[in-house]
């Protein structure tokens, strides 16, 4: 946080505005939009963003929505939330994101048997784009919509595009451990206005004009506040500094690690320019000396919190009963992945710190052979 992001949430408190409606709103919707050039509503969560974006696309009861397996489960939520069906595909192991070429096998089949998904939910993860071109050629074959989860992916790109420009609805996240926050917050953006006026009217309760209380729609409670919007206005104009942090708190890691076997850092896809949100490594527990979890542990004795890759949404007992589509690449990822402290605060001393004590996993383990 600085001193831009305490003057706008200031002014919040000064005039008065520290409810859903107020400046810092419209000024956090509108430097939205110079930045990526669509239009964007500010909401409460990234989850919020990704419910009424689901609802946008018209997903409902019964009908079935893709996802990428291979994420938080804020991604996969949503679709329960309306009664629809996840159904969850696997990574494509050259960047972890959803496979293009899964995707285009299971429509091509869905298409045949006359049940194509509403939506596919595409996630950046880690910040990375995922592998755009192929995905929207085929949802576009199929006239399927393409939702982007760019929660961890702001300030991202993809052959030159703005990560969360490219789907039909996309979302970002301002949550506390983002590339940007708010404390909590979300936003949805569209190139369609409508869209987002409509999501933004839903996220004020769905109240009708005029002054009665009147409402036609089912609505919800997911306005950002002002006083967070102003928070967020500050922070954009950091946006930039924050994503070339994060890289270089990952290129150096990958630069520390580089001779030693059995870590092998997250790829990095030609195609795009990735925030890095968190810093990502295998571990073949063969050639580096110990496993995952050993070197989680190793860490958490030298007081550095370390954490796998996020457990695949397959594989979570709550979404059991339902189908996946693959799902041994990101089954693997989980298995050997492990994510570094990664914040853009993290300090140069305390990054040298814990490249040692993974150094010294490896050595240790070495030495014990
Ligand atoms: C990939 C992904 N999608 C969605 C979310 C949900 O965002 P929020 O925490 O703002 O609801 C997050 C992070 O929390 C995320 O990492």
């Amino acid at each position: 946080m600085g001193a831009t992001e305490q003057a706008y949430a200031n002014e919040a408190f000064s005039t008065n505005w520290v409810s859903t409606v107020g400046p810092n709103l419209n000024a956090f919707e509108d430097a939205m939009f110079r930045r990526i050039g669509i239009p964007a509503v500010c909401l409460a969560s990234g989850t919020a963003a990704i419910h009424l974006g689901l609802r946008l696309l018209g997903a409902g009861a019964g009908d079935e929505v893709f996802c990428s397996t291979l994420t938080f489960a804020a991604s996969a939520n949503p679709i329960r939330y309306e009664g629809a069906i996840p159904v969850f595909l696997d990574s494509d192991r050259g960047t972890w994101n959803m496979d293009p070429g899964l995707l285009a096998k299971a429509l091509r089949k869905r298409s045949k048997q006359n049940r194509l998904p509403k939506a596919v939910i595409v996630v950046h993860l880690y910040g990375q784009c995922a592998d755009m071109d192929p995905i929207l050629d085929i949802c576009g074959e199929f006239g399927v919509p393409v939702l982007e989860d760019a929660a961890e992916a702001l300030g991202a790109t993809y052959k030159g595009r703005a990560a969360g420009t490219m789907g039909a609805v996309s979302v970002f996240s301002f949550n506390g451990n983002k590339i940007i926050t708010t404390s909590g917050g979300g936003m949805l953006v569209s190139a369609n206005r409508e869209m987002v006026d409509k999501a933004r009217f839903w996220a004020t309760q769905s109240r009708d004009a005029g002054i009665a209380y009147e409402h036609s729609e089912l609505g919800f409670n997911y306005r950002m506040s002002n006083v967070l919007a102003g928070i967020g206005r500050g922070q954009l104009e950091v946006l930039d500094l924050r994503v070339e942090q994060r890289r270089a708190v990952a290129f150096r890691y990958r630069d520390a690690f580089a001779d030693l076997p059995g870590i092998t850092f997250m790829p990095q896809a030609a195609y795009g320019y990735s925030t890095n949100w968190l810093s990502c490594f295998l571990i073949d527990p063969a050639a580096f000396g110990c496993t995952r979890d050993e070197l989680i542990e190793h860490l958490n004795q030298a007081d550095i919190e370390s954490r796998p890759v996020w457990k695949p949404m397959h594989l979570q007992p709550y979404y059991s009963d339902c189908e996946a589509i693959g799902g041994e690449v990101a089954a693997d990822l989980f298995a050997r992945g492990i994510c570094l402290p990664s914040s853009s605060s993290l300090s140069r001393s305390d990054q040298e710190y814990v490249i040692d004590r993974v150094r010294g996993a490896a050595m240790e383990t070495a030495s014990a052979a």
